[in-house]
């Protein structure tokens, strides 16, 4: 079966090469990229600023980072950001996705204190990126939870879904007469399953058992009230959008047999993120409550690790989106763990509660870092599968890219890479019928890497991080990338 569906594909993609897929994107399909705050930023101690949990931790140990460096200047967008619009401007992007610090503009974390410096940076962005015709696309949390809030337990204590409701309200009611797309917490699963479980991203706890489950629930609390402030407040007025970005990585099954713990897996990963928005009858996916029923039950708790949602919880979370938020870069195949085989790999949520090996086809491509295996089709069936669970949903991609070890400019494995992503979406919209609405290059520029820190580069723009005026310049394939908005096609 699966050899039939290779062929299927392949006998899909020749005859659109061959004969011709009309490689122009709809009208109105949107061309992007995007950055985030502790990424790009620096000015981490700037006027009064907080303290967030990345820079708590790598002030603590910058060692955790693969070559010691820390966001503490970044790309220093704090002072550069005439030069990001300016690029921004160059590449002809219709859009520029990045986040807002929580800190920056809450130092406390909570509202008793607004800083006037850190609404009037955003103010100047905001305005800057209008001014030259680019729409701002604003993330509200991106990673760099204030270490107060961490302080009390972070995005395991419920009461973290009003804290951040008060600080989106203070937000809105400062950007929403300008900023018309927003999205209110970036990939959940990373925060969650890589932040509070498996301990490989900040906050770095460490919690194999309700962690990331509590977590899971308060993400959803936490975005719902936010969408739901904008929504009563807001949209009336000025018409915008608001959404969660999901990450899912795109599970295969290995063979046939196998499809069903795939399709769980993947209800694991991105369903546990996903339904209790986007599903008709809101709450976890129901093949997922049952499984971490029995899956708890035999570990011993009296009770499932997943956190019940009360009805009326539901209906708050159910409903509360515009668009579907997606960042994709990645794909794994799904089969079951052998007898005495070790689940994992460790830092892919689902595959110890499901007992499944989730590791890269033996044909696809493993980028220079291996958790980036390059299976382009990857995101025309995870567009796919979204569409037909969420009822057809429009789609904007939110971040797509590859990250490389070399700085080349002539980075052609990235040119490629976004080519042939690009083509499976526009295969997704025109052979499939997704409702796909954009796309975002991650990222406009080269920045801090989380754990890879400068080692691993995402950039359009190459960034001098010895240079302290931190030069852009393009690489190829901001160029490729400039074409393809100028001409609206991927012919180019
Ligand atoms: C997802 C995250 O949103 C972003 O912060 C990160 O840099 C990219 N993926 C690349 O890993």
């Amino acid at each position: 079966m699966w050899r039939l569906k290779a062929v299927v594909i392949s006998f899909t993609v020749l005859w659109t090469t061959c004969v011709g897929l009309d490689m122009k994107f709809p009208p109105g399909f949107k061309f992007g990229a995007a950055t985030s705050a502790y990424q790009i930023e620096g000015a981490w101690n700037v006027s009064d600023k907080g303290i967030n949990i990345w820079d708590t931790m790598l002030h603590k140990n910058p060692s955790l980072v693969s070559d010691g460096t820390i966001g503490d200047v970044a790309c220093n967008s704090y002072h550069l950001w005439r030069e990001d619009i300016h690029i921004a401007h160059e590449l002809g992007l219709h859009f520029y996705r990045f986040s807002i610090s929580w800190t920056r503009i809450l130092p406390t974390g909570f509202p008793n204190k607004v800083s006037k410096d850190g609404i009037n940076y955003y103010n100047k962005l905001v305005n800057g990126l209008i001014s030259k015709g680019i729409e701002p696309i604003v993330t509200l949390q991106h990673f760099d939870l204030p270490q107060s809030i961490q302080n009390l337990g972070g995005w395991t204590n419920p009461l973290i879904a009003d804290w951040f409701a008060d600080y989106a309200r203070v937000v809105f009611s400062n950007y929403a007469d300008r900023v018309k797309s927003w999205i209110t917490i970036n990939e959940p699963l990373m925060v969650c399953d890589a932040g509070y479980n498996v301990g490989l991203l900040a906050p770095k706890v460490t919690e194999p058992w309700l962690g990331s489950f509590l977590c899971n629930k308060h993400v959803l609390m936490a975005h719902a009230k936010a969408w739901r402030i904008y929504d009563e407040n807001y949209k009336g007025k000025y018409h915008g959008k608001v959404s969660i970005a999901n990450n899912p990585i795109w599970l295969e099954a290995k063979s046939e047999e196998d499809e069903e713990l795939a399709e769980l897996a993947r209800q694991f990963g991105v369903g546990r993120y996903s339904d209790p928005i986007y599903s008709k009858d809101g709450g976890w996916p129901p093949a997922i409550e049952k499984l971490m029923s029995d899956y708890s039950k035999k570990q011993g708790f009296p009770y499932s690790r997943l956190p019940t949602f009360t009805e009326e919880e539901k209906k708050i979370i159910q409903g509360t989106y515009d668009y579907y938020s997606l960042n994709h870069y990645t794909s794994r195949v799904v089969r079951p763990a052998r007898e005495g085989e070790e689940p994992g790999p460790w830092y892919v949520s689902g595959s110890k509660e499901l007992n499944a090996i989730l590791e890269a086809h033996p044909r696809w491509r493993v980028s220079d870092f291996k958790y980036i295996v390059i299976y382009p089709e990857g995101i025309r069936r995870q567009i796919n599968w979204i569409t037909k669970r969420y009822n057809n949903v429009s789609i904007l991609i939110t971040e797509n890219g590859l990250g490389t070890k070399s700085s080349d400019m002539h980075d052609t494995a990235r040119i490629n890479y976004i080519h042939d992503y690009l083509e499976q979406t526009l295969l997704a919209i025109k052979e499939d019928g997704a409702n796909v609405i954009g796309y975002t290059v991650w990222s406009l520029m080269d920045n801090f890497e989380w754990m890879f820190g400068h080692t691993m580069k995402f950039g359009l723009y190459n960034v001098d991080f010895t240079d302290p005026l931190r030069k852009r310049t393009p690489r190829a394939s901001a160029h490729f990338f400039k074409n393809i908005i100028k001409h609206h096609s991927l012919d180019v």
